[in-house]
């Protein structure tokens, strides 16, 4: 047992997701169906997936994110979730993202239309053997307004298949329409200490303004993005870890939670120590030098 087996969730704090209390270390479901989970390669190996789920689970996560369109061939993240987590904790939020569509061959069609999005929401419902879903973001895709999507899952909420509202892959204009329509707990953009980005630094400012949970994909993998874990670590992220002998994922996810209070890690791993890791960079304080020299070397990256 390591130092960093220890750690549980908690020591992250928590954060309230509407009236869903979770810690602020979540796992994303994407990395359990494959080693890329968007392509045919080689599926995962289900016991170790399941494991990791239970795991995570053990660590005392409770946020799991996840979506009916990670599967690779053989393998379905809601159907690893069900099977190794149901009957599911009193206390764990899962949050299903709606919008991207792939075929049964895995191709990408494209994206639903709002009379489509309670199919997209009763797929969720179905794979993970639910009769409601805690969270569900409309995942953005090539719309200019999410008025009409974000809409057709308000009537959804009305109607109880859904708990809460969040949003994805948005600029400010879009969490502004959102709001008119329904209360959004959560939003959900792409961010990581090696990718500046003033539109996604204000979507968190505001997020933060509004008491909304601000949730980065790809914290991890950085500029690599669905490829996986970047290697190329800025010089600055590896002193940090050196410094704190842990590793530049670690500093990775710590970077992203330091950023606010209402800031929630969702890093996603089929691999138990990596799993270990993460939960761990929960505990993980950095100096206010050390934020300095980490925001310097991200502003420097654009
Ligand atoms: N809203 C959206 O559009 C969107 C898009 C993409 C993803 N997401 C969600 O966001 C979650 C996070 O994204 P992600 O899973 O792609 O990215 P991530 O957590 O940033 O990185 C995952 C990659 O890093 C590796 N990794 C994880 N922990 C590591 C560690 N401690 N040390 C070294 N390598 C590590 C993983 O490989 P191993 O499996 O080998 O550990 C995987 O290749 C996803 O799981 C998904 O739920 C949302």
């Amino acid at each position: 047992m390591t130092a960093d087996d220890m750690i549980t969730a908690e020591a992250s704090g928590t954060w309230k997701l509407g009236d869903l209390p979770v810690h602020r270390i979540g796992f994303g479901a994407m990395r359990l169906t494959g080693s890329a989970a968007f392509h045919h390669g080689t599926p995962s190996d289900r016991g170790r997936s399941l494991a990791v789920l239970r795991k995570a689970v053990g660590l005392g996560v409770n946020h799991i994110d996840t979506a009916a369109f990670y599967f690779s061939s053989l393998r379905s993240a809601n159907e690893l979730i069900n099977t190794a987590l149901s009957p599911y904790p009193d206390d764990l939020v899962i949050a299903a993202k709606v919008g991207p569509y792939r075929d049964h061959h895995g191709e990408w069609g494209t994206s639903a239309r709002p009379d489509q999005l309670r199919g997209h929401v009763e797929e969720n419902l179905r794979q993970l053997g639910r009769d409601h879903l805690d969270l569900v973001y409309l995942r953005r895709m090539r719309q200019d307004s999410v008025a009409e999507h974000f809409g057709a899952l308000a009537e959804l909420r009305e109607a109880g298949l859904i708990r809460h509202l969040g949003i994805s892959g948005v600029e400010p204009r879009h969490l502004a329409e959102a709001l008119e329509i329904a209360p959004v707990v959560s939003v959900q953009n792409r961010y990581a200490v090696d990718r500046p980005g003033p539109v996604d630094d204000e979507v968190l400012r505001l997020c933060g303004e509004h008491g909304i949970a601000f949730v980065p994909f790809y914290a991890v993998a950085g500029e690599t993005g669905e490829r996986g874990a970047t290697t190329a670590h800025d010089d600055a992220v590896l002193s940090v870890a050196r410094a704190h002998g842990v590793s530049p994922a670690q500093v990775r996810i710590a970077w992203t939670l330091h950023q606010g209070p209402h800031v929630l890690a969702i890093p996603g791993t089929g691999n138990p120590g990596h799993l270990v890791e993460n939960v761990a960079a929960g505990a993980l304080r950095l100096t206010e030098e050390e934020r300095a020299r980490l925001d310097e070397a991200r502003a420097q990256a654009g």
